[in-house]
């Protein structure tokens, strides 16, 4: 097995065992009392959606996105939540039944893999893509399939621009045993989400918030943009 497959079971493994779970144990990430919902408000708010619009939610969870997404889009729109891991897409599929939508559908995939449709209005993930080490190609290969004026949001933790050392090393250590925040303070990967925003959309913004804790990432595919960049063109 290569690393990139340990690294994908390990995680389809942490996140089956925390999936009963998830929904409450979520209100206290990272910490207890965080505004997780004003942050996932703001998010699909970026979305400037529309009624009857489809959008893909990207390692979608449990699905603590699609109420907010619901309301914005209407029976007549069409959700497609994305996930690795099929415990978590089960606590989605309950939710979905709990609530009666008939207009979503759940996909087990890896987000690198996806093959997202074609015309999609909008996409987003919240508190996922950082954990994605193919982020950059995942927002490449979603730029390319938005309809006109359609949007990407991200929405995730990142590190405090200027924390010192210690202190990341601290937040850290309150956070184990999960060995891979290590990795991921020293991949910076909300800097290469970044970067491929900046790349593949127009109209990006960049909001940190909660004391740059977390960011809100935006923007619009580009007018014009056939949205046909081959995958695995090299054409960056
Ligand atoms: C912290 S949870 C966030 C879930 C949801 N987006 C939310 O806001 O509550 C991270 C999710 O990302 C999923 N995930 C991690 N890596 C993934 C990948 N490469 N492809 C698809 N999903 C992935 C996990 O299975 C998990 O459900």
């Amino acid at each position: 097995m290569s690393q990139v497959d340990r690294r994908r079971e390990h995680l389809i493994e942490t996140y089956r065992k925390k999936a009963k779970h998830y929904d409450l144990t979520s209100r206290l990430y990272p910490v207890p009392g965080y505004p997780q919902r004003a942050q996932r408000l703001r998010t699909v708010q970026a979305l400037g959606l529309r009624a009857g619009d489809t959008v893909v939610d990207m390692a979608c969870g449990t699905g603590l996105n699609f109420s907010l997404l619901e309301k914005a889009i209407g029976p007549g729109g069409r959700i497609i939540g994305v996930d690795l891991t099929d415990a978590m897409l089960a606590h989605a599929q309950d939710r979905v039944e709990a609530n009666g939508w008939s207009n979503v559908s759940l996909v087990q995939s890896d987000a690198a893999g996806f093959d997202f449709p074609a015309e999609v209005n909008a996409i987003l993930s919240t508190y996922a893509l950082s954990q994605v080490p193919e982020c950059a190609e995942v927002i490449a290969h979603g730029a390319a399939a938005l309809s006109e004026g359609g949007r990407w949001a991200v929405l995730d933790l990142k590190v405090p621009d200027n924390t010192p050392r210690w202190l990341t090393q601290l937040g850290t250590a309150t956070v184990r045993p999960f060995a891979w925040i290590d990795e991921w303070v020293m991949r910076r990967p909300w800097a290469a989400i970044r970067a491929a925003m900046l790349e593949e959309l127009a109209d990006f913004s960049w909001t940190e918030l909660f004391f740059g804790t977390a960011f809100l990432a935006a923007g619009s595919r580009r007018p014009g943009n056939p949205g046909a960049r081959p995958q695995g063109s090299g054409d960056q």
